[in-house]
């Protein structure tokens, strides 16, 4: 469905966020006629750039970044058109009035501001809106992660940019929820009768979540460093999904309602302190390996500055969800970088059936498992007991229901940002983060952070295309259990 006509000015225009993913959605949405004329996307940033020069940038990084088959010449051209560019110190007062003059006209039309910039940059960019004069009634202000470093740092974010903002005109933005089977997640869960009965403690034996990928830190050494694994992916992706999972129904699918609950979740996941950080916590960095047969860098010699850092580029670790649904069912969830696969998916382990009536000659009977992928190709798998065909007795195999969205729906999944983007601009926040949220998640995360350091927990070398340091396969394995492998992977 088409939108009207909007202003959507990228501050950080020029940065890795806004070519590799931002000018690409926005470029498939105009590709699917849901952009109008006069809509207008500003870059901005504070290095100099013409309007021609930086429509050049985006050229090519929609020649990177998009297929060349999708690249039809004719919305090349149109998107094209669309974009400006002004130079703006964000923390000073070069280049405001520009920006003004550039979108003054548009008074009536949605107005987003998207920060793809550092969050020490937010305070100032939304102050300088204020001062400059940019806040309309429809204006909206996007706020990419990380949301600060720790609940301190996000908090003072969030009040100085509530200082000039409503909370309903903030988009704090986790790319996560905008992923097609994240949002499966919900319609698998209320949308049919089958789960939600056994979704609780007295038929879940433990959950898994694992965000595994091939690729290492690369050029974002500079940024990485100062964030590891706990705070690039667990506090803000992972525990999303965990909320999707583990939350209660809500009421209606509005925004506050969905958010109310995950927040519940979020402040019902059990605390890790100092005494239970080692037994349930995982810290771990990749050194020289190979991935698909070829040989890559550790993280140090990646980052190349001669630091011995302590970042952590693995996470695993347990934890509970204290609620009547969840109490004593262990929530495992792990992450890293330079793993052996790029897999994110969610296991939910249904527990073992009370009695075989089969006796030994049935053989084991393997509980039922939920697969729940994410990427790369998105599915459901529901592994069941069926009986082995053929006379030879009553024995049985463990077979996946097999739902794979490309072979049954055949059609492109639109990359997260194109439905965000697009959210923001239809003034839905659903798929965004509440303040309060944030918060608790950070309030969570944090003593974890704290007690890595007080007790100098460094992290555990793991060699990169394996699955982490061996403690993340005990962590399970202690409580005789095993991180699941598709066997078809
Ligand atoms: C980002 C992290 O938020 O998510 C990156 O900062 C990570 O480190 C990325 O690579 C993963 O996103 P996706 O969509 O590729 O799974």
């Amino acid at each position: 469905v088409a939108v009207d006509p909007f202003d959507l000015v990228v501050f950080g225009g020029t940065g890795d966020l806004a070519h590799r993913k931002l000018f690409p959605a926005l470029f498939r949405r105009d590709h699917d006629g849901q952009l109008t004329d006069p809509t207008r996307i500003v870059g901005v940033s504070r290095k100099e750039h013409t309007d021609e020069s930086f429509r050049a940038e985006v050229k090519e990084a929609l020649q990177t970044f998009v297929p060349a088959d999708e690249l039809d010449k004719p919305t090349v051209k149109r998107f094209l058109a669309r974009i400006r560019y002004v130079t703006v110190e964000a923390a000073g007062d070069a280049g405001w009035a520009d920006l003004k003059t550039l979108i003054a006209d548009g008074l009536d039309r949605v107005r987003a501001f998207y920060l793809a910039t550092s969050p020490d940059l937010f305070d100032a960019i939304t102050h300088n809106l204020k001062t400059h004069d940019l806040i309309t009634q429809k204006t909206r202000v996007v706020l990419e992660k990380p949301l600060g470093k720790d609940l301190a740092s996000a908090q003072e974010i969030n009040s100085a940019v509530g200082e000039v903002l409503d909370e309903s005109q903030i988009y704090r933005i986790d790319h996560y929820l905008g992923k097609e089977t994240v949002q499966n997640l919900l319609a698998l869960r209320f949308a049919n009768v089958l789960f939600e009965p056994v979704w609780d403690s007295a038929h879940v034996d433990h959950v898994q979540i694992t965000v595994a990928e091939k690729i290492g830190v690369g050029s974002r050494g500079g940024y990485y460093d100062t964030s590891g694994a706990l705070r690039d992916m667990v506090q803000n992706h992972i525990l999303q999904l965990l909320c999707l999972v583990a939350m209660e129904p809500p009421g209606e699918l509005d925004a506050d309602s969905l958010r109310d609950e995950k927040l519940k979740v979020l402040r019902a996941l059990k605390p890790i302190d100092d005494a239970s950080v080692r037994s349930l916590t995982v810290r771990g960095q990749y050194r020289t390996g190979a991935i698909d047969g070829k040989s890559v860098p550790g993280y140090v010699e990646e980052l190349g500055d001669g630091s011995q850092s302590q970042t952590e580029t693995f996470v695993a670790l347990k934890t509970e969800v204290q609620t009547w649904r969840w109490a004593g069912v262990p929530f495992y969830l792990r992450t890293g970088k330079r793993l052996p696969q790029q897999v994110s998916e969610i296991v939910i382990q249904f527990r073992e059936v009370p009695r075989s009536i089969f006796g030994p000659a049935g053989g084991f009977l393997a509980p039922n498992r939920l697969v729940i992928r994410l990427q790369p190709d998105e599915g459901v798998k529901l592994y069941l007991m069926i009986k082995d065909p053929g006379p030879g007795g009553l024995r049985f195999r463990e077979v996946p229901l097999n739902l794979s969205f490309a072979d049954t729906f055949k059609v492109r999944n639109p990359d997260a940002y194109e439905r965000l983007l697009m959210d923001v601009i239809r003034g839905s926040q659903a798929l965004f983060m509440r303040r309060d949220e944030v918060e608790a998640a950070w309030k969570w995360a944090d003593p974890i952070l704290e007690a890595w350091s007080r007790l100098g927990h460094a992290p555990s070398t793991y060699t990169a295309g394996t699955w982490g340091p061996s403690s993340a396969v005990a962590l399970i394995e202690r409580d005789g259990r095993t991180w699941h492998e598709d066997p078809d992977a």
